[in-house]
């Protein structure tokens, strides 16, 4: 890979779950009710059912709140691992809209607003859940904006999603440095055309998918340097 650009950046754009916030935790918490062979399970399951139904109801127009999804993918995880115990399926749901922020992402974005660049969150989650998040978090004050696909009435990687951070700022996608620690949405917002770093937190290898993420970093530790900040 040639030395990444991303001397244009004016915004540095975030996704949120996996991202900023760590999905782990929603199980991990609750390990102790779950058992510790089933809290790993039941964690990535209920992710790849989350992350399916939202992209199959973009395909077929049935658009509805990633809260809704995020509700119906814990519930089929549920049954297919013959979970019974509806109380701890709702401190599971409810655990979601106060997620642990990664270490990292307080002192990253405090970094990037001193160095003058807009910050924001471009998420699946519907805003009630982001707010709260985010709030939980105390990460208010470190972002100009938080931006749901609810705007857009799709979720990602529809362009449609990508463009409200455009609009928001009112800047090319070239001037956007997008961040995401999910591979696919790192190259749909590359085949959208922003710049993109993508944060390889799991290790994983790159999605065989149009659309490259400029770089690929370990950590949103990473990130100052990639843009030129490394003395801030
Ligand atoms: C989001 C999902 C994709 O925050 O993690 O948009």
């Amino acid at each position: 890979m040639t030395a990444p650009d991303f001397s244009q950046t004016k915004a540095c754009v975030f996704d949120a779950y996996g991202t900023i916030f760590d999905l782990v935790s929603a199980t991990d918490r609750l390990s102790a009710e779950l058992g510790e062979e089933l809290a790993p399970k039941l964690g990535e399951l209920w992710r790849t059912k989350q992350l399916q139904y939202s992209w199959l109801r973009s395909l077929t127009g049935h658009y509805t709140s990633f809260w809704d999804v995020t509700r119906d993918a814990l519930d089929y995880s549920f049954e297919q691992l013959g979970i019974k115990n509806p109380a701890l399926k709702e401190k599971l749901i409810e655990g979601y809209r106060a997620l642990d922020a990664y270490p990292d992402v307080k002192p990253v974005l405090a970094k990037l607003k001193q160095a003058g660049l807009k910050t924001a969150i471009l998420s699946n989650g519907s805003p009630d859940m982001l707010a709260s998040g985010v709030k939980g978090a105390g990460l208010t004050d470190l972002l100009d904006a938080v931006l749901s696909v609810e705007d857009a009435g799709v979720f990602k990687p529809d362009y449609r999603v990508y463009q409200l951070a455009c609009d928001r700022f009112d800047v090319s996608p070239a001037e956007i440095c997008f961040l995401s620690s999910n591979g696919w949405d790192a190259a749909g917002a590359a085949s959208f055309g922003f710049k993109v770093a993508w944060i390889n937190r799991s290790k994983l290898p790159i999605e065989r998918l149009p659309g490259k993420p400029d770089a690929i970093i370990r950590s949103m530790d990473d990130l100052p340097a990639l843009l030129g900040l490394e003395s801030i």
